[in-house]
Parts: C-alpha cells; sequence; structure tokens
C-alpha cells in the first residue's frame, strides 16, 4: 500500500515556498495513488512558535483554503486538522520515550532556534517526535516534503526503527519525496524563504503587495549592460520554477548576454506568477468567505484520520504494554469494591 501523507504548520499563510515545494507536489503525488492520502494542517506544530489563539485559528482557515484553492479533492482525500486527532498526542509520548537526547539536541532546525536557550521550549526541543507521531499513525509510507524537512524525515525512520527493535515490526519506514527542481526556494533576502525570515511571497495575497515585495528582491550591483550569472540570482530561481521551460530558457539567455536588467527580470516574474495563481486566488477568496464550509470539510476528515489513528494507537498500546483506556468509568461503591478487594 502507498499511502502519502504531508502537513503544514498553521504558524501563517502558506507562502510560495509551500505552495512549490509541498503543496503542489503532495496533491499531484495524492491523486497518482489509488489509496487516498492523508493531509492536514499542523496547528499543534504551530504552537512551538505562535501564542495567539485567535491568529492560531485565523491561519488555519488560510492554510486549509489554500490547499483546497490549490486544487486539493477533499472527498477523495483524508484532509483534517492534526489537533483534532488527539491520538497522536499519546503515540508521540511513547515515541518520545524511545528517542535519544542527542538526536533532537543536533536537529538543525532545532539548532538554528536554539541561540538562546531560556526561550526554547520543550515543545520546541520534541517538535521531530510528534513529526514522527504524525507519519506513523496514520502507516503513512510516501512522505512529499522540501528539503528542509529532510533531517526529519530521517529522525522519523530512526524513531520507527527503535520501536521495530524494542516492541516487533509495527512501523514501515516512510521515504521523503523532495522535488528536486523546488529544493529550498529563496525569499526576497535569498535566504530560505521562511515566515520566521519575513522574507516571504504570498501568491494569494494582494497582487499590488506582491509587486511590492517582489521590487524588493536583493541582487547585485550590476549595471542593465552587464552580463550576468542567472543560477546566483534569487529573480531567476524564483522565475525557473514558476514560468514554463521555454520562457525560462529565454531569460537565462538574456541573463547571460547582457543588456537585461534586474528591473526587467522582476517584471516578469511578477507576470509568470500572476499567470500561475491569479485564479487560485479567486478560489482562496472564495473558500476564505466560507468558514463553515472549511470547519465541515476539516471534521469530515477528521473523523476519517482518528479511526485510522484509533486503530494504530491500539496496536502501539499493546505492543507497549499498556492497556487500552476505560472509556467508562463504572460507578462503584465502597462496599462493592471492597468485596471485590476481598
Ligand atoms: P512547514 O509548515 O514549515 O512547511 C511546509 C512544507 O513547505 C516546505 N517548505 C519549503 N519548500 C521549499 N522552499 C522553501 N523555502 C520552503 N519552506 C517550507 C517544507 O519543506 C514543508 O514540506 N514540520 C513540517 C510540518 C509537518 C509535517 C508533518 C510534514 C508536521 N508534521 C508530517 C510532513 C509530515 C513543517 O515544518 O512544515
Amino acid at each position: 500500500m502507498r499511502r502519502v501523507l504531508t502537513g503544514i504548520q498553521s504558524s501563517g499563510k502558506p507562502h510560495l515556498g509551500n505552495l512549490l515545494g509541498a503543496i503542489l507536489p503532495a496533491i499531484e503525488l495524492a491523486d497518482s495513488q489509488t489509496e487516498p492520502a492523508y493531509l492536514f494542517i499542523a496547528d499543534l506544530h504551530a504552537l512551538t512558535t505562535l501564542r495567539d489563539p485567535a491568529q492560531l485559528k485565523a491561519n488555519t482557515y488560510a492554510v486549509a483554503a489554500t490547499w483546497l484553492a490549490m486544487g486539493l479533492d477533499p472527498h477523495r482525500h483524508v484532509f483534517f486538522r492534526q489537533s483534532d486527532v488527539p491520538e497522536v498526542c499519546e503515540l508521540a509520548w511513547y515515541l518520545s520515550c524511545l528517542t535519544p537526547y542527542p538526536m533532537l539536541a543536533n536537529a538543525h532546525s532545532f539548532k538554528e532556534k536554539s541561540h538562546n536557550l531560556a526561550e526554547v521550549s520543550a515543545g520546541l526541543f520534541t517538535y521531530p517526535v510528534l513529526m514522527a507521531a504524525d507519519i506513523l499513525i496514520y502507516r503513512a509510507n510516501l512522505i512529499p516534503v522540501g528539503k528542509d524537512q529532510k533531517q526529519h524525515l530521517e529522525i522519523t525512520r530512526d524513531i520507527a526503527s527503535a520501536f521495530n527493535r524494542t516492541y516487533g515490526e509495527l512501523f514501515e519506514l516512510p521515504e521523503p519525496i523532495f522535488r528536486e527542481e523546488v529544493m529550498i526556494l529563496p525569499g526576497i533576502d535569498g535566504r530560505k524563504m521562511s515566515k520566521s525570515y519575513g522574507n516571504t511571497l504570498d501568491p494569494l495575497g494582494d497582487p499590488q503587495e506582491l509587486y511590492k515585495r517582489i521590487k524588493r528582491i536583493v541582487t547585485d550591483s550590476k549595471p542593465v549592460e552587464a552580463p550576468k550569472d542567472p543560477d546566483s540570482c534569487t529573480i531567476f530561481k524564483l522565475y525557473a520554477v514558476v514560468a514554463p521551460p521555454p520562457a525560462v530558457e529565454d531569460m537565462r539567455q538574456r541573463y547571460l548576454s547582457g543588456g537585461y536588467g534586474y528591473g526587467a527580470a522582476k517584471e516578469a516574474l511578477f507576470e509568470a506568477i500572476e499567470a500561475k495563481f491569479a485564479s487560485r486566488r479567486e478560489s482562496y477568496q472564495r473558500w476564505m468567505a466560507d468558514p463553515e464550509a472549511l470547519e465541515a470539510i476539516l471534521q469530515a476528515g477528521a473523523e476519517k484520520a482518528r479511526t485510522e489513528a484509533q486503530k494504530t494507537l491500539s496496536e502501539v498500546r499493546s505492543a507497549v504494554g499498556v492497556r487500552p483506556p476505560l472509556l467508562r468509568l463504572r460507578k462503584r461503591t465502597p462496599k462493592s469494591l471492597s468485596q471485590r478487594l476481598k
């Protein structure tokens, strides 16, 4: 069985890197399989950086509307909100008891954010364990993600192997699926495009704002006449993933031969993003205007996801030696209890 799964944090509205690095490839891969995919909004992960409940809720709807505007079919796939399946937190606990401390302490994403340890929460530290639980609880094996998630997937595989060694083979090791041409998309300052760097482009937002941000993309100061290196230029790197291949080749030649300025390249980039995303933007706005419809879709997805999660969790409980939870607390009088204890 080939089961696709991926998640997007609701720490903000998805940016171009999320759309091209994860959402579009995930939908394409999901639609190519017969088995429904598990696609979700990682709102519990977003709590590692976000402490505003209204913002978390608004972001969750923004991420849901984005998935749907990008073409996700919620009837064919299981589309849900991470926190609607609380079983994942219980699995994360069992997995965390098998996860060596140094493995988490050496994770790049943790090291990057942990310069000031006093400000680091335990949630940020154990972030990869919850991610492993997300994947393993649904028995997913194909995980389309951006290259920045590579180490998190390796950690998931290590944790699954540790579980299998300790308690017997229960989990298949999941495989990351990267889209080579997107890898890690740069933001307007040339660093990885990321909400936490404030360097994102939002193709589903206001086009004027998008235009202004594209105009702010940092370049070197070569004059219009000079030949330029396309492969080290952020404008070209972004254009290469949104424009059709012949247009990309044309821009490459213009860079190499000179007489083509960064201003013109920025205009071309804006047009290419508009051509690819303008109709999606309208669909995004329609979904955002109907939070009840979004909620209904997410809850229907959560019901399906929960059934699957409960099956895995009951196998895990029995493997580790924890009994199933008492669903109904029976009322006992102290007398009948003392009789039973005799
Ligand atoms: P998040 O929300 O940070 O990113 C969501 C997806 O977008 C990809 N991505 C990028 N791709 C290319 N260029 C970029 N600049 C860029 N920035 C982000 C990420 O690689 C990711 O695929 N931990 C995950 C969320 C998650 C998850 C999971 C993913 C939680 N549980 C289980 C897969 C499976 C994350 O940080 O997403």
